[in-house]
């Protein structure tokens, strides 16, 4: 699927992977990208990426993912303008991390994961991307029903992709219980729009990033990657997420992939 031309709606777009997804879609001629963010500096990131490509694509919408209302106007506005978003990263994520289950040294009392905090995790990580999602492969059922399309076909042109941000988390990762639940989530989100959402020509995978230098390793610190990444990675380093941004761009451009594309420059933690 060529990007250029092709209008884009991005979340967690004001930071890391999400503000390099824009940024590389807007270099590669996409026509319009929606930066959708909650903080207030997406406007400035969308400036930015405006900037660098030298027209305006980027328009920056500020509001939380999780809020239905919000996603709506959001798709409204897009669609009032250019009918379908052919291209869905919903990137915005958090982490809350901490031990599933442990003893308090002092008191000696064990202590569980928070539910709350798992719920907060579970509403950003998976059902916001997995709705933000389900509203592109909507509107796009609706462009098709309102213009007498019926199923897609192998002779149609490819319509729409949505690329699901996994982490090399899902597979199960120390002191990562709501974040991992979360991310293996999408996987089977992902697979079952993969085989619903092409009936209306829309392609669905998942990228599993490692270790990515953006500011949510910052809850790590940067002597536990030091540490406990960096030795376990072949590459001896974090990944750009300009190299995120470019993976993500392949699977969208790339028709002929589909499912699962792991980017984790070789992370191969201890079992313990
Ligand atoms: N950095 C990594 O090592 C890494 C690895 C694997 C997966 N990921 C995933 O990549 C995605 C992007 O993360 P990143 O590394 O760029 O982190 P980041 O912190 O730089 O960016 C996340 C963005 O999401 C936004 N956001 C969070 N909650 C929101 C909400 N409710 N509504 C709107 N915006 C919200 C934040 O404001 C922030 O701009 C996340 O889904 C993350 O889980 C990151």
């Amino acid at each position: 699927m060529e990007i250029k031309d092709k209008v884009a709606v991005i979340t967690g777009a004001a930071s890391g992977i999400g503000g390099a997804v824009c940024e590389e879609l807007a270099r590669r001629g996409a026509k319009y990208v929606a930066m959708v963010d909650m903080s207030p500096e997406i406007v400035g990131k969308a400036d930015e990426v405006n900037r660098n490509c030298g027209r305006l694509a980027a328009h920056a919408f500020q509001g939380d993912v999780t809020r239905s209302e919000f996603r709506n106007q959001v798709f409204d506005t897009v669609c009032g303008e250019h009918q379908m978003v052919n291209v869905c990263v919903p990137a915005a994520g958090i982490v809350r991390d901490s031990l599933a289950v442990k003893v308090n040294r002092t008191s000696g009392a064990v202590e569980m994961y928070p539910v709350d905090v798992f719920r907060q995790v579970t509403e950003v990580n998976l059902i916001a991307p997995v709705y933000w999602a389900m509203e592109t492969v909507a509107r796009t059922a609706q462009y098709r029903h309102q213009h007498g399309l019926k199923r897609w076909g192998p002779e149609e042109e490819i319509q729409g992709a949505i690329i699901f941000i996994g982490s090399v988390a899902s597979q199960g990762n120390k002191g990562q219980i709501s974040y991992a639940s979360t991310k293996a989530g999408l996987e089977g989100a992902a697979a079952t729009l993969m085989k619903e959402a092409i009936f209306h020509g829309v392609r669905c995978g998942v990228i599993h990033p490692g270790y990515t230098d953006t500011p949510i390793l910052g809850a790590l610190g940067d002597e536990y990657v030091e540490k406990h990444v960096l030795p376990e990675t072949q590459l001896g380093r974090l990944i750009r997420p300009e190299e995120i941004a470019d993976a993500i761009c392949f699977m969208i451009s790339n028709q002929a992939v589909s499912g699962e594309l792991w980017a984790d420059a070789g992370w191969h933690p201890a079992a313990a």
